[in-house]
């Protein structure tokens, strides 16, 4: 069972569907920090099932969230969506080669987790900030736009 906390208020986009699966993924990255701290308590095999559990969070989650991202983009003909997309392509290729190389060389399980944990956090900083604003103000904008068409279309007479 996931815990709820709020997500800070620069990282909200203003739609509350997509800012509850970023709130998701922020809390995927808290118990990667918990797990990196405590992890002196633990054994390799009692890290690598929690390390195992986040992942697989992880993944799903993320794959949920981008088809629910990239299913908006396209439903307002985001102009941008092919590039937007890309970047999610690149986001699950990236944590798919941590864990082929940390398998292939063998690493240890604290140090591939680290490696993750940093990256998602850049990236989902990132990638909120600068992209998911991007289409954010494009959908405000077109909004903007019907609404005062349809005013004109109201005021013109028939
Ligand atoms: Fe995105």
């Amino acid at each position: 069972m996931l815990e709820q906390i709020e997500l800070p208020l620069q990282y909200k986009i203003g739609n509350e569907k997509i800012d509850e699966q970023h709130t998701q993924l922020f809390i995927i990255l808290m118990d990667m920090a918990k797990l990196i701290k405590n992890d002196a308590k633990k054994n390799e095999k009692q890290i690598e099932e929690e390390m195992n559990i986040l992942l697989s969070s992880l993944r799903s989650y993320t794959q949920g969230h981008f088809q629910y991202e990239e299913r908006h983009m396209e439903k307002m003909k985001y102009p941008d969506f092919e590039n937007h997309k890309n970047m999610h392509k690149a986001f699950v290729d990236k944590i798919f080669d941590i864990q082929k190389n940390a398998l292939k060389q063998k690493k240890e399980k604290i140090l591939v987790l680290r490696e993750m944990a940093s990256y998602l956090k850049d990236w989902l900083m990132n990638h909120i900030l600068q992209e998911d604003k991007k289409y954010c103000l494009y959908e405000k904008e077109l909004t903007q736009q019907l609404i005062s068409e349809n005013k004109m279309k109201a005021q013109s007479p028939t």
